[in-house]
C-alpha cells in the first residue's frame, strides 16, 4: 500500500555480522525517524536460490523475551520463548530483574561464520507506554510497546534472485498490539486482566466481557501512540485507505492480490469495508517467502 513511499536503504556491500548489525541499527534510526515512521527496507548482499546467505535469526528487528518459570508460568512474549532459550544458550544474559517486555539481541550469521549476538542500543529502540484516555487504572498495569515493526526472518525472491536477508518495516495499525500481540491467549492473554479491572463479569459469555475488553485495549493502544506522536493507523482508516489503493491499481490496469484473512482487522470486521469482499490469490514476484527458520 506504501509502495511509492517505501525507502530502500542498500546494504549490499555489508559483508561481516559486524556491518550488518549496523546497517540494522541504522534502519532502525532512520525508520523510527523521531515517531514519524518511514517504511524502509534494507537489502544486503545477493545469494543464489539454493545458498543459505545472510541470516537474521530474529523474527523482528525489535521483540520481547519470553521466560518460563519452572511451574510452566510464562513472563513475556510467549512467542519468542524458543528463541529466547536459544539466545541464551549462545550466551545471551537477560536483565538481572527480568521482564514483561525484555529487548531481544540480534543474531546475525553471514556466511562462513558463527552467528553471532548483539544488543540493540537503548535508543535505536522507540517504545510506548500505554495509557487510556478514561480508566488510569491502565497504566498500573505496566504495558508498552516498540513503535516499529520490522520483520527480518523473511526473503525476498524474484524470478531468479534471493536476497535472504531484506529487513523491512512498515508502522503499526493499532490492532496488532491490542488485539493479537496483548489479546491473543497465546500472547500477553490480557483480556481476563483487562476485564477483570473494568469490573465486568468473566463467568457470563453474554456480557461480552472479551470484546468489551478488547475495545478498551484497542482504545488505549490507538491513545497512546498518538499522544507520543508515534504513526499508528487505526483499522477503520486502514481498511478504507486499502480500498483506495486496489481502486488506484485497477486504475493502472493492475490487479492487487491478498490475503483475506490478512486484510481483514481482527475487530469490528464486518463494519470494515475490506470485509466485504474477496481478493485475487495470485503471487506475483518479486515477494517476500518464510524461510525455513535459521537456527534449526
Ligand atoms: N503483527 C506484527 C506485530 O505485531 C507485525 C507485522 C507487520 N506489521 C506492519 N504493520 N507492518 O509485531
Amino acid at each position: 500500500m506504501a509502495w511509492n513511499s517505501l525507502q530502500l536503504l542498500d546494504a549490499r556491500e555489508a559483508r561481516t555480522a559486524d556491518e550488518v548489525f549496523e546497517c540494522c541499527v541504522q534502519h532502525l534510526r532512520f525508520a523510527t525517524n523521531g515517531g514519524r515512521i518511514r517504511s524502509t527496507i534494507t537489502v544486503f548482499q545477493e545469494t543464489a536460490h539454493d545458498e543459505r546467505g545472510i541470516r537474521i535469526w530474529n523474527h523482528q528487528l525489535i521483540r520481547y523475551a519470553g521466560y518460563q518459570a519452572r511451574d510452566g508460568t510464562i513472563l513475556g512474549d510467549p512467542q519468542e520463548l524458543e528463541f529466547t532459550k536459544k539466545v541464551t544458550q549462545m550466551g545471551w544474559r537477560p536483565p538481572s530483574v527480568k521482564g514483561a517486555f525484555d529487548i531481544l539481541p540480534l543474531v546475525i550469521e553471514v556466511p562462513g561464520t558463527p552467528p553471532k549476538l548483539f544488543e540493540l542500543p537503548r535508543e535505536v529502540v522507540m517504545e510506548v507506554t500505554i495509557t487510556h484516555p478514561d480508566f488510569s487504572w491502565f497504566a498500573d498495569l505496566h504495558l508498552r510497546w516498540h513503535a516499529v515493526p520490522a520483520i527480518s526472518d523473511m526473503a525476498l525472491v524474484g524470478e531468479r534472485r534471493k536476497f535472504s536477508a531484506a529487513p523491512f518495516n512498515g508502522y503499526y495499525m493499532g490492532t496488532e498490539i491490542a488485539s493479537r500481540n496483548f489479546g491473543d491467549i497465546a500472547r500477553y492473554n490480557l483480556l481476563p486482566v483487562v476485564a477483570e479491572k473494568m469490573g465486568i463479569d468473566t463467568r457470563s459469555r453474554t456480557a461480552l466481557w472479551k470484546d468489551r475488553a478488547l475495545v478498551e485495549l484497542n482504545t488505549a493502544v490507538l491513545h497512546s501512540f498518538a499522544e507520543a506522536g508515534i504513526t499508528m493507523v487505526d483499522h477503520h482508516t486502514a481498511s478504507a485507505q486499502f480500498i483506495r489503493h486496489i481502486e488506484n491499481e485497477k486504475s493502472q490496469g493492475r490487479e492487487v492480490p491478498g490475503d483475506w484473512s490478512w486484510l481483514v482487522p481482527p475487530l469490528s470486521s464486518s463494519s470494515c469495508p475490506v470485509f466485504h469482499r474477496s481478493y485475487s490469490t495470485s503471487t506475483p514476484l518479486p515477494h517476500f517467502i518464510k524461510q525455513q527458520r535459521a537456527w534449526i
